[in-house]
């Protein structure tokens, strides 16, 4: 049985989907086996405990201007408990190769555009202000460029007239919630393939 770490920041909608599938979807490889947080309020951890998840807290306010550091922590609060991947879901931390190469090859993320436009933050504001007729999100492998690892799935929705950055986020969460378990599994299966979810209708 494989294992899986999922880090988060906020609420943890994604890892909440990642654990459902995980420990109530039919004939899945893998089970979580820690949900870890860089913020000591992040909601998901209750929603983590709730579910039987182990949880781990590894404050970025601790190590102050060392994000090595923080890194190196993070290691050592998620190794114990032997990962075989890594999901970052909502982790909102600019990571160092300290991490990066740590976990190279079996580290996600996923990131609320369709990459590589919009990189970073603020993205379904930057796809209205730029009149973008899509947007979406996607699945990635983590490397040490930002939100540039090499893509794995996307979900696309059609941006719709008097759309606001909220409006747009709630109908692309919906998606990030069927993209990133079907992802995982076939990262899991050794499938590399981009897995592209056209949802227009979403
Ligand atoms: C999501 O939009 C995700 O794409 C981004 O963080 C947001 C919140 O995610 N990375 P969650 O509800 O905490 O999973």
């Amino acid at each position: 049985m494989k294992r899986v770490a999922i880090l988060i920041s906020g609420g943890g909608s994604n890892m909440v989907t990642l654990a459902r599938d995980m420990l109530e979807g039919a004939d899945h490889p893998a089970r979580p086996c820690l949900v870890l947080s860089n913020r000591p309020d992040a909601g998901g951890l209750a929603k983590a405990e709730a579910m039987g998840i182990p949880t781990a807290i590894v404050d970025h306010q601790d190590h102050k201007g060392d994000r090595e550091g923080f890194e190196r922590a993070l290691i050592a609060a998620i190794d114990p408990y032997q990962p075989d991947f890594i999901c970052l879901a909502g982790f909102m931390r600019i990571l160092t190769p300290v991490l990066i190469s740590h976990y190279e090859g079996r580290m996600l993320n996923i990131h609320p555009s369709l990459l590589p436009k919009y990189k970073g933050l603020h993205t379904h504001a930057r796809a209205l202000e730029a009149g973008d007729t899509e947007a979406g999100c996607s699945v990635h492998e983590v490397t040490a460029e930002l939100d540039g690892g090499p893509l794995l799935g996307q979900a696309r929705v059609r941006v719709k007239p008097g759309d606001t950055p909220g409006s747009l986020a709630a109908r692309v969460l919906v998606q990030e919630h069927q993209l990133y378990p079907a992802v995982l599994r076939r990262f899991m299966a050794g499938n590399r393939t981009l897995l592209d979810l056209e949802n227009h209708e979403a």
